[in-house]
């Protein structure tokens, strides 16, 4: 099977193909989503990994068990614009002020003690703003000009192939979440309780993991399958 896991494949697009193969990348550390535009060969010699080794992780979760439903490299673009709203967008409507609040609760309990925390909550608002008004720009911008091209009006095609346009534009915020989720992890140990934390610390904690590996999913199926297929689109009407 090995002879068909090409290590010049781009990591976005090994997980674009076989979306478990999400898990192997998560547990090493390989960002799949804003990074995902490199060769698996080159982000394992970045990181002092043996291809091989990487290769054959990724051959026994191909032998696990098959994905559930949700294949986008399969979906049409709508569906994938529909399926994009409908969970990722709808989970960060609901984890963001939830986190935000259970931030705030640890903060004023714990603050003395872990002034790391205080840093954690600006980094968290300041993703969270970003987040907001990025959704919006996606759903009231970017993601009905995919839909009305996919569906055959060639008036789309100019501002979703630019070089500068609004998928730039959204890649680069993207970018800037990532950052801002690198720094979360950092802060927090990868998101580990202290000793004898309380199970308000815990769940934040797990929460914000949670926030991370859904936003890790959501960014990937953005840069490296919606934007993409919509590009490779546009560019052949203009
Ligand atoms: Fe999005
Ligand atoms: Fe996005």
């Amino acid at each position: 099977m090995t002879a068909t896991l090409n290590p010049e494949m781009t990591v976005g697009a090994f997980v674009a193909e076989r979306p478990a193969r999400s898990r192997v990348f998560e547990k090493l550390g390989i960002d799949y989503c804003c990074g995902g535009k490199k060769p698996l060969a080159e982000v394992c010699a970045r990181r002092n990994l043996r291809v091989e080794d990487v290769l054959q992780l990724i051959e026994a979760a191909d032998a696990g068990p098959e994905e559930p439903a949700v294949q986008p490299a399969r979906m049409t673009l709508a569906e994938l614009c529909d399926h994009i709203e409908q969970t990722h967008h709808a989970l960060l409507r609901r984890e963001l002020p939830r986190l935000a609040a259970m931030i705030e609760k640890v903060l004023n309990a714990h603050g003395q003690s872990y002034p790391w925390i205080q840093a954690l909550q600006q980094v968290f608002h300041g993703l969270a703003d970003e987040l907001f008004s990025h959704m919006m720009k996606e759903e009231q911008i970017l993601f009905p000009l995919v839909r009305k091209l996919e569906a055959g009006d060639p008036s789309a095609a100019p501002m979703i192939a630019a070089e500068h346009g609004p998928i730039h534009c959204m890649e680069a915020e993207h970018d800037s979440a990532g950052d801002a989720l690198a720094r979360m992890s950092e802060l927090t140990a990868v998101y580990t309780p202290p000793q004898g934390a309380c199970n308000t610390f815990r769940a934040m904690l797990d929460g914000l993991r949670e926030l991370e590996l859904d936003l890790h999913q959501h960014i990937h199926k953005e840069n490296n399958i919606l934007f993409p297929r919509a590009q490779e689109q546009a560019r052949a009407l203009v």
